[in-house]
């Protein structure tokens, strides 16, 4: 499989626990993971009982595996400083301070969240040399996939002004005959530095996106759930993007056969509502669905994780990248 996974689905239905069973698979398996995780609320932290940070390191105890934590919302700022920084070097003083107005007031919409973890991810795909295989637990959603655009519109901001530069260039060969000034101010300017940076780093994350990654589902066993499901598939498949697989987590477990109590009953009914629900995805849902993992008593870390990763059928063999 590509070297890229990603596990999406709605808050709480299991894309930490998901993602990091599938990174403990691999390394298993002889490939060097790194698992991504997003979430501040229940991360990797919580899962492997060792605190991250926005840098790898190695799951204690654990050959071959690597983990990193990113703080959205240290992203989202870390993003507008960029910009502010960026745009201070090119624009007049006096719009600085409307600029910084414009960012702060950016900083709560929810596309600046999404937009500053897209950055980091495809920082961290550029970055990833040193593993065969990285997990994201959270896939970039359709809205977010549709800055994967952006190459063709930057190319034309660029073309344009290429050709205004060169203008006013060629204006100021005249005035300063023999100088090999006008050359270098065209090199080194900054505005279209920038473009094309972001050019080439769109560029690149289309390619990792289409070509080396593959895009999973977490869903759990509720309408509720059900649907969103179907919306990403739906939002992911209008921009190109087919999802791979379906993981069913937090399904009801079934009692003995001899048990009768209200408690055997009452979990009796939750799995055959359960059951019909996963027929419905079976039936209905493109993907298909590549685990069905039991609801555990407790929190799934230690030796919990192990038995949710068996449970995975996702291959961890890893084909080499295409993107270089
Ligand atoms: N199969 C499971 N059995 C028991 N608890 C689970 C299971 N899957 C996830 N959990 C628990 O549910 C909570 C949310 O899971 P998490 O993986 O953080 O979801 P997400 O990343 O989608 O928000 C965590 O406390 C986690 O330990
Ligand atoms: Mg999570």
């Amino acid at each position: 499989m590509e070297p890229f996974v990603f596990f999406g689905g709605k808050g709480g239905v299991g894309k930490t626990t998901v993602s990091c069973a599938y990174g403990l698979k691999c390394a298993r398996d002889g490939h060097r993971t790194l698992v991504v995780s997003t979430d501040p609320a229940h991360s990797v932290t919580d899962v492997f009982d060792q605190s991250f940070d926005d840098s790898p390191r190695s799951v204690e105890g654990i050959d071959g595996l690597d983990a990193m934590q990113i703080d959205p919302e240290d992203e989202v700022t870390r993003h507008l400083d960029e910009i502010r920084q960026n745009l201070s070097e090119q624009v007049s003083a006096s719009m600085v301070n409307e600029i910084n107005r414009q960012l702060e007031m950016a900083h709560g919409t929810p596309g600046a969240y999404e937009s500053a973890l897209f950055d980091r991810f495809v920082d961290v795909m550029r970055d990833a040399d040193d593993y065969d295989r990285v997990v994201f637990d959270t896939a970039p959603s359709g809205s977010t996939l549709r800055l994967l655009g952006l190459p063709d519109l930057l190319e034309e901001w660029i073309d344009r002004l290429m050709y205004k530069r060169r203008t006013s260039i060629d204006l100021f060969e005249k005035a300063a005959v023999g100088n090999n000034e006008p050359r270098r101010v065209m090199d080194g300017d900054p505005v279209l530095r920038r473009l094309e940076e972001r050019k080439a780093f769109f560029e690149f994350a289309g390619s990792a996106l289409h070509d080396d990654a593959a895009f999973f589902l977490v869903l759990n066993p509720d309408e509720l759930s059900l649907n969103e499901t179907r919306r990403s598939i739906d939002d992911l498949r209008e921009k190109g993007f087919a999802v791979r697989g379906l993981v069913a987590n937090k399904l009801t477990p079934s009692p003995d056969p001899d048990e009768n109590g209200r408690g055997a009953r009452y979990l009796r009914e939750r799995v055959e509502t359960e059951e019909a629900r996963l027929e419905t995805i079976r039936s209905e849902f493109e993907p298909p669905l590549v685990a069905e993992i039991g609801w555990r008593s407790a929190e799934v870390k230690g030796d919990l994780l192990a038995d949710v990763a068996a449970e995975l059928d996702v291959e961890t063999a890893v084909e080499p990248p295409t993107h270089v």
